[in-house]
């Protein structure tokens, strides 16, 4: 298939491009670049060609001829969009919903979007499942609702949107985030030796690995449509609900020496347990074991190999929020979060 991802050369794209290439589609990108100077190894073997665009400006002749677009472009976590609600809600909602019009207006038959399980915000059940109510507690999480709701209703004979609600993903990525909770505390126990928890560590969080949200992607990419059209799907697997006090555990029998300590409950009380079963069961092809572990071991084995310092550890490109500010603070990108022409 030839296929659009846009957001590609962010943390889940440069690691989905690759995967979808070496199953033989034909992939191509799209990314304004905001991350583009943080690059933690070399993990890439064949790049695919990228244009340089914000969603907010793309056209129609951007998108035509594609026969899919995965959607991963968006401002990507919580904090950023409580900084910035403005430009969380033009890029979150509006650009994406931009991209999607567009897209069908191409002739585009697949619309895959990066949703998230953060939509489910304070959950009022014990497991939440895509039929759950959803309760979105920030900007990032709201932007996430609108955008589904809206591009639900473009689905047509023509044009199948299919939304995966990923946990909080973990694993290498050349494009490193490690502003993700399981990267975050496998830096800070290899750098630190210790990880320094501010709560008691009860609270529940879904995760999952970047290999089994591109696997996910791969999956819906090549499932019959009636399987994935207008469909919504958690994206994790049956090990995918931890307390956040045994990722600790996990890391710390991974890290050897390293030690853990908690706080009291503050006051984040978010808990929360997602049901895995829809993409276990209805997505054709998916399967997944990964676990934190499995993880860990990764990262500590890309960490040794690399020799990762301190320094690098806390480059201001592996943490989102960090980075946006930076290069607005240095002029480079507008309060829009366009970036600034220079004669
Ligand atoms: N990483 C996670 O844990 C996680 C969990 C759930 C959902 N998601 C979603 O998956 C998607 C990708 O996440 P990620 O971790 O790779 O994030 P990321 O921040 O690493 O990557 C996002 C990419 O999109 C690009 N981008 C942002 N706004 C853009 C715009 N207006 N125009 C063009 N390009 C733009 C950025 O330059 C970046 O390369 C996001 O939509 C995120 O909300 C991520």
């Amino acid at each position: 298939m030839k296929i659009l991802i846009a957001g590609i050369d962010g943390y889940i794209g440069t690691v989905m491009g690759q995967v979808l290439q070496e199953r033989g589609h034909d992939v191509a990108g799209l990314d304004t670049g905001f991350y583009r100077e943080g690059w933690l190894y070399n993990g890439v073997t064949k790049l695919p060609p990228i244009i340089v665009k914000d969603t907010r400006n793309v056209t129609v002749d951007d998108l035509n001829g594609y026969d899919a677009v995965i959607h991963l472009a968006d401002l990507s976590n919580d904090p950023i969009s409580n900084r910035n609600e403005k430009n969380t809600y033009a890029i979150n909602h509006g650009g994406t919903v931009h991209l999607a019009t567009l897209a069908k207006q191409a002739g585009v038959k697949r619309f895959l979007y990066s949703s998230s399980c953060s939509v489910y915000g304070i959950a009022k059940e014990d497991l939440t499942t895509e039929e759950s109510e959803v309760n979105p507690q920030t900007a990032y999480a709201k932007c996430k609702v609108l955008a589904e709701q809206d591009i639900q209703k473009l689905a047509d004979d023509n044009f199948s949107p299919t939304f995966l609600r990923n946990a909080t993903v973990y694993g290498p990525s050349p494009r490193m985030r490690f502003d993700l909770v399981v990267n975050n505390l496998c830096g800070h126990a290899w750098v630190n030796h210790e990880i320094r928890m501010t709560s008691d560590g009860t609270p529940w969080r879904p995760l999952v690995h970047i290999l089994d949200v591109c696997e996910a992607f791969a999956c819906v990419l090549g499932a019959p449509k009636d399987s994935i059209h207008n469909e919504v799907f958690n994206v994790g697997n049956s090990t995918s609900n931890y307390r956040i006090k045994d990722i600790a555990e996990i890391i710390k029998t991974v890290f050897a020496g390293c030690t853990v300590t908690f706080g009291k409950l503050d006051g984040d009380t978010r808990s929360y347990r997602v049901s895995f079963e829809k993409i276990q069961d209805k997505l054709p092809g998916f399967t997944s074991k990964r676990t934190v572990e499995d993880g860990a071991k990764e990262l500590k084995q890309l960490f040794e190999r690399i020799k990762l310092s301190r320094e690098l550890f806390e480059f201001r490109a592996f943490t989102r929020l960090t980075e946006l500010d930076y290069l607005v603070k240095t002029n480079q990108l507008d309060e829009q979060f366009f970036w600034r022409k220079y004669e």
